[in-house]
């Protein structure tokens, strides 16, 4: 099995139950310390929904719109990402997560039965450009933890699955979701938890790129070479990206220190600023 360290995050190329077999059920151990599931697994939604039709539709599209200079939009999402797509036909059984007791968000809640009653649903609304399409116009996250109903109200980056309407990178999975639909999710998460978030069905590893970019530790698990390569690289470079930003920050912060300590001593604010004529 393939494992690739990104900082202290680690991703495994892997069947999530054989990796996750190694790690302590209690997960209060070893390099596998948990302390929260953010997942989007399989929803068995081949049964329904003809996910090579969709390559046909983006062929026919890109077509007719490549030689509009007027579109803001030109990157396009590969028709390739809706072939040979063998991981959908089922959804697995998920309550073996709940076993963590760790606390638990799963995408596609709806498509899971066997959940225990939540109160806590987020709903993540799309945009209107869904509507009357054959994908969903919203999309439900099951949280396993107490705490109001929440509405995510980002608007998808790639409108209705066939083009990048936004900035933060192609889409290169599927099913993928934006980093800002889960960086929302980890700020749900309830205080305590969130410092490093297991995600066992990883895919193109959003969830994983949403806690590096804040700062979190991240444990991803996917079955598939091609979406383990592609996760390797955006956590990698999601880590870079942070790791440089801390750094620019840190010197600006001892630089301005600096400055300031020479230009704003006390004694000229008490000069400058009296009580009185701020009133
Ligand atoms: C719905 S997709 C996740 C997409 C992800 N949210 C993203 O942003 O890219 C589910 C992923 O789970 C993977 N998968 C399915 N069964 C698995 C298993 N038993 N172990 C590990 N990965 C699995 C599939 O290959 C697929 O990439």
């Amino acid at each position: 099995m393939d494992v690739f360290n990104v900082g202290d995050s680690i991703l495994y190329c892997g069947d999530c139950h054989e990796v996750l077999s190694g790690f302590d059920r209690d997960s209060s151990t070893g390099v596998n310390v948990l302390d929260s599931i953010i997942t989007d697994p399989p929803y068995g939604l081949s049964k329904v929904v003809r996910w090579g039709s969709f390559a046909g539709k983006r062929k026919r599209l890109h077509a007719k719109n490549r030689h509009d200079n007027n579109r803001r939009d030109k990157s396009w999402v590969s028709a390739d990402i809706y072939q040979g797509i063998d991981w959908d036909d089922s959804a697995p059984d998920v309550t073996y997560l709940l076993d963590y007791g760790v606390p638990v968000m799963l995408f596609g809640g709806n498509y899971f039965s066997n959940l225990p009653p939540s109160r806590k649903w987020l709903v993540w609304y799309k945009g209107g450009s869904f509507k009357g399409m054959s994908f969903a116009e919203l999309e439900l996250c099951y949280c396993s933890f107490d705490g109001n109903a929440r509405l995510i109200t980002h608007v998808s980056e790639w409108n209705c699955g066939f083009y990048h309407t936004g900035t933060r990178g192609v889409k290169v999975h599927p099913t993928q979701k934006p980093v800002p639909v889960m960086q929302f999710c980890i700020s749900e998460l309830p205080k305590g938890s969130g410092s490093c978030i297991l995600d066992p069905y990883m895919g193109s590893g959003s969830t994983g790129v949403a806690a590096l970019e804040l700062g979190r530790r991240f444990i991803g698990i996917e079955r598939d070479r091609r979406y383990f390569d592609i996760a390797c690289e955006r956590l990698e470079s999601a880590y870079r990206a942070s790791r440089n930003r801390r750094l620019l920050f840190d010197n600006f912060d001892k630089t301005l220190d600096k400055t300031l300590d020479k230009t704003l001593p006390v004694k000229t604010l008490d000069k400058t600023l009296p009580v009185k004529t701020l009133f």
